[in-house]
């Protein structure tokens, strides 16, 4: 793993938007795969300044999201297809056609999940994934669980995510309790992972993630298997492995 520490969160969205942005100018139909949450934030705005600024196209890359809620529509503002749309999608060029979020309102998630592992493959798979992890070391919402998922599933979240995702909704009552995400298995395909974690809330999942027992108890720790993972962190988040 290619660790970097930063003192400047702007700064750590910056170097994202730019390894994003040099994937895209090196090879222009890139497959980018995106997250949601509050970490990515930055890293989309820095995009969205590339963008302005004419260093980069988008016009022709594909995008495949982590995840979505199950029962929230596109059109929900808390769904991650409008968090997308309102976060990067809206200032860049990449057209619709090429974006892709798993639907949270079908009904046959088994059948979802197949598809879009299968859209996956057939675009030839993801080039640079970005990611973040959760207090819990989850990555997208694969929680802490017995086995590794392999293909994109539904999953139940837990009590921890459903905590930490609430401060986005009017109460707690209204989290959605299920999810449906790309599993471990499709997310170590990427060819290139950039994994970024801020606030001293993440210390520990940091520190389970590169320097933990490899355990699906832990999801993150999976990442010490990949052959291209950065892992972007600001200081409170890396205080465990200083
Ligand atoms: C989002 C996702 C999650 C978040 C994680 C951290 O698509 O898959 O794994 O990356 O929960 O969320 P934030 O960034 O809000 O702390």
């Amino acid at each position: 793993m290619n660790i970097k520490i930063f003192k400047n969160t702007d700064d750590i969205g910056k170097v994202a938007a730019m390894m994003f942005s040099t994937q895209v100018i090196s090879k222009p139909n890139s497959i980018l795969g995106l997250a949601t949450g509050s970490t990515p934030i930055p890293t989309y705005k820095a995009m969205q300044k590339n963008y302005d600024e004419g260093l980069v196209d988008f016009s022709q890359v594909t995008t495949f999201n982590l995840d979505e809620y199950i029962g929230l529509s596109h059109s929900h503002n808390q769904s991650y297809y409008y968090f997308m749309q309102e976060n990067l999608f809206r200032g860049i060029n990449v057209k619709e056609e090429n974006i892709h979020v798993p639907s949270g309102t079908s009904e046959d998630t088994d059948k979802i999940g197949c598809e879009y592992d299968a859209m996956i493959e057939a675009s030839g798979g993801v080039d640079i994934q970005i990611l973040g992890i959760g207090q819990n070391g989850h990555i997208a919402f694969n929680e802490p669980c017995d086995e590794f998922p392999m293909g994109t599933h539904k999953v139940t979240l837990t009590e921890n995510t459903i905590e930490a995702n609430a401060r986005f909704f009017e109460t707690k009552d209204e989290v959605p309790k299920f999810a449906i995400t790309m599993g471990i298995g499709t997310i170590m395909k990427a060819k290139k992972i950039v994994i970024i974690a801020t606030g001293e809330n993440k210390a520990d999942a940091v520190y389970g993630m590169v320097k933990g027992e490899i355990k699906p108890q832990m999801p993150a720790s999976i990442l010490q298997l990949h052959p291209d993972v950065t892992v972007l962190c600001d200081e409170s988040a890396a205080k465990r492995i200083l």
